[in-house]
């Protein structure tokens, strides 16, 4: 058994109001707006909103809806919410204009866990859990249909249609009760003629398919790449053919590529007008080195911070967090569905999931990545552990800092092939001989605030001690200047308060990671 970290289990109904994430939100002109303000506290609250622009409102749970204005501009809403403990202000950013995701889209989706036998019930089941576990207060927005939500074929006229047996009202109407709820709707589908899992693509129909979705209440489109040809200059097309049809309907729709990392598409996604894009294989419930593997993942990605920024992600694929070896897409691999006889489909490995440390980790890692934080369990059966990696106010405002900065490995392990700019003793003679920390891995991630965000994990499996110098970290060229006065520091992860200090000791159990954060007093 590893040890279980020491995390707060943040109560999200109880204590004074706070603000969770989305301080910025993009839409495009003259679209809806369904955009929770996301408090969390002992409820009810009074919310006092000023600076408003025409057409939009805030409803009783404090979610702002109605139809953007058609002009681009950012509109600045002061936001003030008081509950029986105490009140908080802040200005939320609307910034009308053609870029969305200006922070990392958060919520959940289907494939991990369910993979084909995705339905209605269980999306509609997913939203009101994000509601009732204060997930939606904490940022969790998108819930999201992967691959197998479609008919056998599209209708007559060329339309998409969804299946009838598993979404018998079709997906207008699963949009309608979602957004009800105040979150919005993801899709799924190809570049191809096929999907992944083999349903009919939207290659030749972009059109059609991005105005049906408009039509039926989509947000979020994830665009796959089974099917499609390998060149590089295909794909760029292919994926801006679907990103311009989005843009030509009257929806904001989040555009997710996915086309694992393979042509680089950190390098030109964003260009081809994708708002996130795989950056590797599909994740699957292991920590290991391989490419399908938790720190395998991870190396690359970190590799990348260069390319992330506001509107536009490096996404590392879902959390596996609630997952513990059981998700009908993570817990198995099988040779593709595509090879012939009883070739397809065959089980080559099963994945025992990750141990408590390790899915700590995870989660460390890809809030100071910027990453998607894509929950991708059952909601309904989420232990007090997985709800307490989910809904960490300091971890998630780390992922969604609005400055949007990438973390970067800092006096890195040579796996980690980055800088060996200092700030971490291993406490070990290695470092003094190499000028490098063999087996640990250190990320920076600068604040909107001037602050930074500071993480150090364990990859190897002993116990190890390490001391982290922040102020040592301070003079790294990516880290904000330094402000002058006083700075606050926070055990992340237990939340508590450290008071204003240079050096932190910790020890660091096999595999695991300590989280801290330094923001101007
Ligand atoms: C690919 C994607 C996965 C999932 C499946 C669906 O493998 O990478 O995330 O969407 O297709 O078939």
């Amino acid at each position: 058994m590893s040890p279980r970290p020491e995390i707060a289990h943040y109560d999200p109904f109880s204590g004074p109001p706070r603000f969770n994430s989305a301080a910025r939100v993009g839409v495009r002109p003259g679209t809806e707006l369904i955009h929770p303000i996301a408090v969390t506290g002992a409820r009810p609250f009074r919310y006092t909103v000023a600076g408003l622009p025409t057409g939009i409102s805030v409803d009783e749970a404090g979610v702002l809806r109605g139809t953007a204005p058609t002009v681009a501009g950012t509109h600045c809403i002061d936001v003030e919410v008081a509950n029986e403990k105490g009140t908080v202000k802040r200005v939320v950013e609307l910034v009308v204009g053609d870029t969305l995701a200006l922070t990392p889209p958060m919520g959940w989706n289907s494939w991990n866990i369910h993979a084909t036998a995705v339905n209605s019930q269980v999306i509609i089941a997913t939203a009101r859990a994000i509601v009732e576990t204060g997930m939606r207060d904490l940022g969790y927005r998108y819930v999201n249909i992967d691959d197998y939500w479609h008919a056998t074929s599209r209708a007559p006229d060329g339309r998409p249609r969804a299946n009838p047996d598993t979404f018998p009202d079709g997906i207008e109407a699963v949009a309608d009760e979602v957004h009800s709820l105040g979150l919005s709707l993801g899709l799924y589908s190809d570049a191809a003629d096929r999907t992944c899992a083999g349903c009919y693509g939207s290659y030749g129909y972009e059109r059609i398919d991005a105005e049906t979705y408009a039509a039926w209440g989509v947000d979020l489109l994830k665009y796959d790449y089974c099917y499609a040809p390998a060149a590089r200059s295909a794909a760029v097309s292919r994926y801006r053919a679907m990103a311009d049809a989005l843009a030509g309907t009257d929806r904001s729709i989040v555009f997710s590529v996915c086309e694992w990392g393979i042509r680089k598409p950190w390098e030109w996604a964003r260009d081809a007008g994708g708002n996130m894009w795989r950056t590797t294989p599909d994740i699957f419930d292991n920590f290991g080195w391989t490419p399908l593997g938790v720190r395998f993942i991870a190396r690359r990605n970190l590799r990348l911070a260069d390319h992330a920024g506001p509107g536009a992600w490096n996404d590392p694929d879902m959390l596996l967090v609630g997952n513990r070896g059981d998700g009908r897409a993570t817990g198995v691999l099988r040779t593709p569905n595509q090879l012939p006889g009883l070739l397809a489909g065959r089980r080559i490995w099963s994945f025992t999931g990750l141990n408590d440390v390790q899915v700590h980790t995870h989660v460390s890692l890809w809030a100071m990545m910027a990453a998607p934080l894509l929950a991708s369990h059952d909601l309904n059966a989420s232990s007090d552990f997985d709800l307490a990696l989910l809904r960490n106010p300091e971890i998630l405002a780390i992922d969604q800092d609005p400055l949007g900065a990438q973390g970067r490995l800092v006096g890195a392990d040579p796996k980690g092939g980055l800088s060996t700019v200092g700030g971490i003793d291993a406490g070990s003679s290695v470092r003094r001989r190499t000028g490098r920390s063999v087996g640990l891995w250190q990320v920076v991630k600068p604040l909107a605030d001037g602050g930074f965000a500071v993480s150090v994990t364990n990859l190897l499996r002993t116990k190890r001690n390490v001391t982290v110098d922040l102020d040592e970290l301070a003079a790294c060229p990516h880290t904000p200047e330094p402000v002058a006065g006083a700075y606050d520091v926070v055990d992340a992860w237990t939340m508590e308060s450290m008071g204003d200090r240079s050096i932190i000791r910790a020890s660091l159990p096999g595999h695991g990671t300590r989280v801290w954060v330094r923001r101007p007093r």
